[in-house]
Parts: structure tokens; C-alpha cells; sequence
């Protein structure tokens, strides 16, 4: 596994086995008491910086701990790129799915199981902790999309679309908050749709407008209320993106609903959530990735 974060700051050099000796006059260290609850100071750049942002040079051990992501439907897709983002940048990782399989790697904890079962969520976020000590970042990225005209949606249709897009999110961000309200950080990511804020004639999908519609309304709503307790929430609202979700036979009639000609690839949307993922300043956004298509056509 590479770690590009040794060298932008983001772990410490003793969590890549490099040792160092501590600088004899090092004024500020009662603030790298809290470090551990602070993760964004892990993030400002090269060497280590206290809280003012000065810089020190030279390599050194601290008990800085690795963060860890939670992400949702794991096992496919955009959710499976996202675990191997986030390892990409040395995080732990709790992957969970109704397929989720065992790791090889020791650093992705695997809970299998539906995430509209409250049960899950309790393995996932407790499970976690009881592995890795802490949480960071939860990526509600499970959900399902089914498009109908609307009088032809059933009730189990129903019962699916809302179970899975809106109690999952629900059980599992509760129990993500509560421990990220103890660490005083945090960061959530709903993926959403860009059909919310741009219905598609011809695509007829009122359940996933209801459901991703609420989603991004929560995304504000939870911004707002946990602004001031360090924890940061935001969504990602992608248009039609090459998944197993689609069949390829129908890659070139999608491309088209797009204004910039393509279907999106799963690496802009894990490029989206990269992105999020280090901006400190940006909680409450819609982040639309949609080839142009919630501004116009
Ligand atoms: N692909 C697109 O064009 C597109 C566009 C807009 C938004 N999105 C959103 O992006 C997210 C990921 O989409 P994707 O295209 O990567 O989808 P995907 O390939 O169909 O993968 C969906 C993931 O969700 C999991 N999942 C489904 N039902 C579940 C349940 N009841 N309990 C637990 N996990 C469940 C699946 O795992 P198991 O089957 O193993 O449970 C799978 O890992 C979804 O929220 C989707 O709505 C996708």
C-alpha cells in the first residue's frame, strides 16, 4: 500500500515505522495531547505544524492514531472504488454490504449485512470502534435506483427505495454522529443524484428524487446543526456513472442526457469525495458531478 499521506502530513512518521527524537524545546506540545481528537491539524502539509500553523522540521514518534472512513455498499461499484481510495491514503477502513466479504487486508473491516437493518449499522459503527479505535468519515454511498413511470411503482418498490436510500442512511449516520460528536470530528458524505435538481423526460424516477431529495435536504440540515462540534456534512450528487448499476448496451443512450456527451467514470465521483474529504471549509454542499447536467441543456 503506498502512503502519499507520509509525505503530505496527514499520518505520522512513526505510523510508517520512522523514528526520530523530539525537539528538546517544544513549547507547544500540550496541544498534540488533543491531536488524536483533532485530525484536521494532521492535515496541513509537510513535517508537522502546531495549532498556529508554524512548521517543524524533522521526524519524530507521536501516538497520532490513522483515521478511519465507514463506507456503504461496499462490495460494487462506486462504494468498492471508495475502500480503495481511502486505503490509498492510509485509512482503516469498515466496508459493509449485503455481499461484503471477508479482507485479506487487515485494515478493512468487512460487515456483511442489509443497512436498512439498524443491526448493521450497530456492527459497523460499534464494530469499528471496538477495531480501530475511532471514526472519521461515513460515506452513505449504498442505495438503489429504480425508474418507473409512477403510477407503476409498488408498494415493495416503495419499501425497498425508502428502507435502503433513506433508513440506511438514518441508523447509520445516527450512530457515525453520536461517536463523532465524542471526538469532536467528523465528516459525512451522502451520494445523492443530480435527477433531484434536474428531472430527465423519459427517465421517469419519482421515488429517487424523493428519497435523494431528502438526503440532500438532511446534508444541509446536519451541516448546520454540527457546525460548531467539528463535524462536516456534504453530498455528492452524480449524474449517470458507468457501475454495474448500468449495462453497458446502454452507456451511448445515457452519454447523451449528459451536456458534456459522456457518462461519468466511478473515479470522478471517488475524485469528488477526495476532494470533500480535505475541505476543512466546506460543510453543507451539494456537490453536483453530473457533466453539466443540474445546470442546464
Ligand atoms: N451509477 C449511477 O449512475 C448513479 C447515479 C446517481 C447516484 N448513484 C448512487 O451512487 C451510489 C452507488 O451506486 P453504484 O452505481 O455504485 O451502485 P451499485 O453498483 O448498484 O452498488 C450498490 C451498492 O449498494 C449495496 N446495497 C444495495 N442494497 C443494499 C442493502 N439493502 N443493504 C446494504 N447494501 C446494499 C450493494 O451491495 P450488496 O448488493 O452486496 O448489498 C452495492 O455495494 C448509490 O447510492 C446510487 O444511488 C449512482
Amino acid at each position: 500500500m503506498s502512503n502519499p499521506d507520509l509525505a503530505a502530513g496527514i499520518v505520522a512518521p512513526a505510523q510508517a515505522g520512522v523514528q526520530g527524537r523530539l525537539p528538546k524545546r517544544w513549547p507547544w506540545m500540550p496541544a498534540f495531547a488533543g491531536m488524536t481528537k483533532t485530525p484536521e491539524l494532521l492535515q496541513r502539509g509537510t513535517g508537522s505544524s502546531d495549532p498556529d500553523g508554524r512548521k517543524h522540521k524533522g521526524s519524530f514518534t507521536l501516538g497520532i492514531e490513522q483515521k478511519v472512513a465507514v463506507i456503504t455498499g461496499a462490495s460494487q461499484g462506486i462504494g468498492a472504488a471508495l475502500v480503495t481510495a481511502y486505503r490509498d491514503r492510509n485509512y482503516r477502513v469498515v466496508a459493509t454490504a449485503r455481499s461484503m466479504e471477508r479482507s485479506r487486508d487487515d485494515e478493512i473491516f468487512a460487515v456483511s449485512g442489509d443497512i436498512a437493518d439498524r443491526k448493521t449499522a450497530e456492527r459497523a459503527i460499534s464494530g469499528g470502534m471496538a477495531r480501530f479505535g475511532r471514526i472519521d468519515t461515513l460515506v452513505n454511498n449504498a442505495g438503489i435506483f429504480i425508474a418507473k413511470s409512477f403510477t407503476q411503482y409498488t408498494a415493495a418498490d416503495y419499501a425497498a427505495i425508502v428502507a435502503v436510500n433513506l433508513t440506511g442512511f438514518f441508523h447509520i449516520t445516527q450512530l457515525a454522529v453520536a461517536e463523532m460528536g465524542k471526538q469532536g470530528s467528523g465528516h459525512i458524505v451522502q451520494i445523492t443524484t443530480s435527477m433531484v435538481d434536474h428531472a430527465i423526460a423519459g427517465v421517469p424516477a419519482a421515488l429517487a428524487a424523493l428519497t435523494k431529495g431528502g438526503l440532500n435536504a438532511a446534508t444541509k440540515s446536519l451541516a448546520i446543526e454540527y457546525a460548531k462540534r467539528g463535524i462536516r456534512v456534504n453530498a455528492v450528487a452524480p449524474g449517470t456513472i458507468k457501475t454495474p448499476m448500468h449495462p453497458p448496451d446502454t452507456y451511448a443512450q445515457l452519454a447523451a442526457l449528459h451536456p458534456v456527451g459522456r457518462m461519468g467514470e466511478i473515479s470522478d465521483i471517488v475524485g469528488a469525495i477526495m476532494y470533500l474529504e480535505t475541505a476543512g471549509f466546506v460543510t453543507g454542499e451539494i456537490l453536483h458531478v453530473d457533466g453539466g447536467q443540474s445546470a442546464g441543456h
